[in-house]
């Protein structure tokens, strides 16, 4: 029963294989090794983007930060909702890593910036010397409270961002579960909507630990290389990190993993809104479920070894053990492609006080 985190779950023994099939032997790095040369054309394909550019990384947060380097001066701000994971929880990197770039806070329900307070966020800034100038917008697929953006909305911020000449990036480390809960072409979900810059994630979705950073126009490529070294992100012995995503890409493992761990959210939001005092409090569009439920549940929920953080955007006092039985916690779980329905059944048997029975 554990929910705290999908990347708390395993990697797949696809891409373990993979990983024992690349240590055999010698091979160039610095992904110079044929592998990165496969991994190119396949994003290439999967995105209809002949022309992009791809590199892959070890952490979501060195993707989002070095893509947003490339995209924005150190005088300007990147544009982003006011809980995005650049915003509460990459410590500063953005600042860091451009130099000294500002977050510029956006509203939104779900996680989702609302086109119109996007606007008038940009066009406060810019302008006189003394202002923080307009540099790129960042919006992330899913988001960070469960959601995802429709195509609609994504062109929406897109046009946004384009009327005032920014570059969008798109933070994916949910990619995968937004592509499939959208059942659109990754081509729709990115630069025919666009997204210039995507950080696709692999860690949260059954990778060991590699993120990738796509570049519909590789005009900010070598930049972002130079970046990327500087930066100390540049792994030596690449091939390690292009046979998971080699893997992750063959046979659809990524679409069919999202759609595991989708499909599992989609059981305990259920779940969890028909037990009596439960709720949702976002919808659960990908894999993550945020969801309130009584104390008492959560008490017997800890007791029996549940894994899951208590987390609100909005009520602190929902976030607390102590408290009255009936009162309402509030809660973050989140499946991923290895969780079962048995588990997530059980969980909700102790939601519910069933009794547990013992196997023999
Ligand atoms: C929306 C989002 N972006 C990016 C990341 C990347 O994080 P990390 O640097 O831990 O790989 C995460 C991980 O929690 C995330 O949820």
């Amino acid at each position: 029963m554990w929910f705290a985190s999908d990347n708390s779950g395993p990697a797949h023994p696809a891409v373990l294989d993979a990983l024992v099939r690349a240590n055999d032997g010698y091979s160039a790095g610095y992904g110079a090794e044929p592998a990165m040369a496969r991994v190119t054309e396949r994003i290439r394909e999967q995105f209809e983007a002949p022309q992009a550019a791809v590199f892959l990384l070890g952490t979501g947060t060195a993707a989002n930060a070095l893509a947003l380097a490339c995209l924005c001066p150190p005088w300007a701000g990147v544009f982003c909702h006011r809980h995005a994971h650049v915003e509460e929880d990459e410590c500063g990197a953005i600042g860091f890593y451009t130099g000294g770039a500002s977050l510029v806070l956006v509203p939104g329900s779900d996680g989702r910036m609302e086109p119109g307070a996007l606007a008038a966020a940009i066009a406060r800034k810019g302008g006189a010397v003394h202002q923080i100038q307009r540099g790129a917008v960042s919006l992330t697929q899913a988001t960070e409270a469960g959601a995802v953006h429709s195509l609609d909305h994504l062109r929406a911020l897109a046009d946004v961002a384009r009327t005032h000449g920014l570059p969008v990036h798109m933070d994916g480390a949910r990619f995968s579960n937004a592509l499939v809960a959208l059942d659109c072409a990754p081509a729709e979900m990115t630069w025919r909507a666009g997204v210039d810059v995507l950080s696709f994630g692999g860690a949260k979705n059954g990778m060991l630990g590699v993120e990738a950073v796509v570049f519909f126009d590789p005009a900010r490529a070598w930049e972002f290389q130079l970046r990327r070294k500087r930066a100390g992100h540049l792994v030596s012995k690449h091939r390690y990190l292009s046979a998971q995503f080699e893997a992750y890409l063959a046979d659809d493992l990524w679409r069919d993993m999202a759609r595991t761990a989708n499909a599992r959210a989609a059981r305990l939001a259920a779940g969890i809104a028909a037990l009596p005092g439960g709720r949702l409090n976002h919808p659960t569009e990908a894999n993550e479920v945020f969801a309130a439920f009584p104390r008492a549940a959560h008490r017997r929920a800890l007791a029996a070894g549940a894994q899951y953080y208590l987390w609100s955007f909005d009520d602190p006092a929902g976030q607390t053990l102590d408290g009255p039985d009936a009162g309402p916690v509030s809660a973050r779980l989140v499946c991923n492609w290895a969780t079962t329905e048995a588990e997530v059944d059980g969980f909700l048997g102790v939601l519910r006080a069933e009794k547990i029975t013992q196997r023999a």
